[in-house]
């Protein structure tokens, strides 16, 4: 059993700058990695890029330049973005690096010289626009290839082809037995299903190639120079290559194995065929035991006003934007919070504005600036310890934000923290602090509201901290308490009798709206 929770994104093609789906993807990761660190697990978090392939050939050749130079400057992009994101990953899956180059082609050598492999000559139509081979699905409801495939030619091309479908039996049952034993391949349920039924129609074998006359820009295979690897076998194999695998019979793999296996997070395009069924299938084929499977963990997507996003639309998001005009946190809050894992949701600036306000600037920041300010007035910042009416609440959201955060529903955490922050503001107009501080009579009422303020505010920080970090650090220095946050720190009752707590500073400063 792996001692370290090991959490992947997909890696995002570099043939265009990041998009909002991209920040999704890795902030939903980060997420869970930090709760994971929480809950006092060794996380390694891996995320990166992928940058060979055709689309990337033919976007670097468009604007002129090689495509090494290409993807150094597309890479740069994601780079800065995860920064300003604040992403806490471990490791940086960069596909051109030589240890990934290496390791693809270890695995190559490896399957090839125990016969999974074979070399075969496909003959067909091939759009040279689109430089593939077209299927009868491509064809139009007249039976002809439409004009945005270009020229159409018949062509003949030998190409190498990695055995799938001998596997489908085995991939059917491991599917079931995960499904009953109670932990599935394929989180949410609903897609288990679906890649199920995929799985019962698979036939034909993958082709791993592409002819250098066609594609250059790949790892070029080993037991042949005349040949790329098809980019789906370079990008899955990172989930590997950077965790300390090698294919070499007899390679160490104790670091490796500590780690392994994955929880997978991408997005809902890419379950079938490569996650489900080539990457599975490539695992088993080098020698991957049933219990080394690792986990798919699938989101959907962002749409925008209904509509999918997409560079002819023209109407994909800028995360670069909206992180310089309405700061990290309002980012990572809006898209945790707005989406149920798994399901697709609508963007909406508008949406963004209002949660942000609403809840971060108005709840959120209003809490911690009363309590503080109420605090240094009244009792110069100094707490006693004292009983609370709010502490069985408390202690039940936070075990339901924990739940929800294993079972990776970010969104459902986020509410029952948010329950917490508003049922202390209504706590606040229930017991009028202000009134109680003019009745010497009501002086243990006053300290048993101003704790149980101060208190919730330190647990909420811990529980927010996966999803603004800098703010829940934020919330702890304000209450001059800096202990590490943990999951075994959300017991109520951390802060003790005669605790200081720090200056009220402004944290999340409104932002104007656009009406
Ligand atoms: O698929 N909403 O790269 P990619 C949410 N390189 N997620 C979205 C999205 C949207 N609108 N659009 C895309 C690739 N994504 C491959 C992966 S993994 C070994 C190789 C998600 O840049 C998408 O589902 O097209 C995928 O998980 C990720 O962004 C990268 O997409
Ligand atoms: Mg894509």
């Amino acid at each position: 059993m792996p001692n370290t929770f090991f959490i992947t994104t997909a890696i995002d093609y570099t043939n265009g700058a990041p998009h909002i789906g991209h920040a999704y993807e890795k902030v939903l990761a980060d997420a869970i990695a930090r709760h994971q660190r929480l809950a006092g697990r060794d996380v390694f978090f891996l995320t990166g890029v992928d940058q060979h392939g055709q689309k990337v050939q033919q976007s670097a050749q468009k604007r002129g330049v090689d495509p090494a130079e290409f993807v150094a400057e597309i890479t740069s992009l994601f780079v800065e973005l995860w920064k300003k994101l604040d992403l806490s990953h471990d490791a940086w899956a960069a596909t051109v690096e030589n240890l990934h180059k290496s390791c693809v082609q270890g695995m190559l050598q490896r399957l090839w010289d125990e016969g999974q492999f074979y070399k075969a000559t496909q003959s067909g139509y091939y759009s040279v626009r689109q430089e593939q081979f077209l299927t009868e699905k491509e064809r139009g409801p007249d039976g002809e290839f439409g004009p945005e495939w270009g020229e159409v030619v018949e062509i003949e091309e030998e190409n190498y082809y990695f055995k799938l479908a001998e596997h489908r039996d085995w991939l059917l049952h491991l599917i079931d037995s995960r499904t009953q034993a109670g932990n599935p391949l394929v989180v949410p349920d609903f897609r288990v299903a679906e890649l199920r039924n995929a799985v019962e129609k698979l036939t034909g074998d993958l082709c791993i190639s592409r002819p250098k006359s066609r594609l250059t820009w790949g790892i070029e295979l080993p037991f042949d120079p005349a040949f790329v690897t098809y980019v789906w076998f370079d990008a899955l194999s990172n989930y590997i290559s950077f965790a300390g695998y090698d294919a070499q019979p007899g390679a160490d793999l104790s670091l490796f194995k500590s780690r392994w296996p994955a929880l997978h997070v991408i997005g809902k395009d890419i379950l079938i065929p490569p996650h489900g069924i080539y990457w599975m299938i490539m695992l088993r084929a080098l020698g991957f035991t049933n219990a080394e499977m690792p986990t798919l963990l699938v989101h959907g997507w962002w749409n925008i006003s209904g509509a999918k996003m997409s560079k002819s639309l023209g109407n994909s998001i800028d995360p670069e934007v909206l992180v310089a005009r309405y700061g990290q946190a309002a980012v990572r809050y809006y898209l945790l919070s707005d989406i149920s894992t798994g399901r697709d949701a609508d963007f909406s600036i508008e949406r963004l504005e209002q949660r942000y306000n609403a809840e971060l600037a108005n709840s959120l920041g209003n809490l911690l600036n009363r309590t503080l300010s109420m605090a240094k007035r009244y009792r110069s910042g100094i707490l006693r310890r004292m009983e609370s009416p709010l502490a069985a609440f408390v202690q039940e959201k936070t075990t339901a934000y924990d739940a929800a955060m294993k079972s990776y529903q970010v969104q459902a955490a986020i509410e029952a923290a948010m329950e917490i922050v508003t049922r202390c503001n209504a706590y606040v107009e229930e017991t009028a602090p202000w009134k109680l501080a003019k009745d010497p009579a009501q002086s243990d009422k006053l300290d048993e509201v101003l704790y149980t303020l101060s208190e919730s505010l330190r647990i909420i920080s811990i529980l927010m901290s996966p999803i603004i970090p800098r703010e829940a650090d934020a919330i702890r220095a304000q209450l001059n308490w800096q202990v590490e946050a943990s999951l075994a720190a959300t017991q109520w009752g951390a802060l003790p009798e005669g605790h200081q707590l720090g200056e009220p500073v402004p944290l999340f400063p409104r932002i104007e709206t656009q009406e």
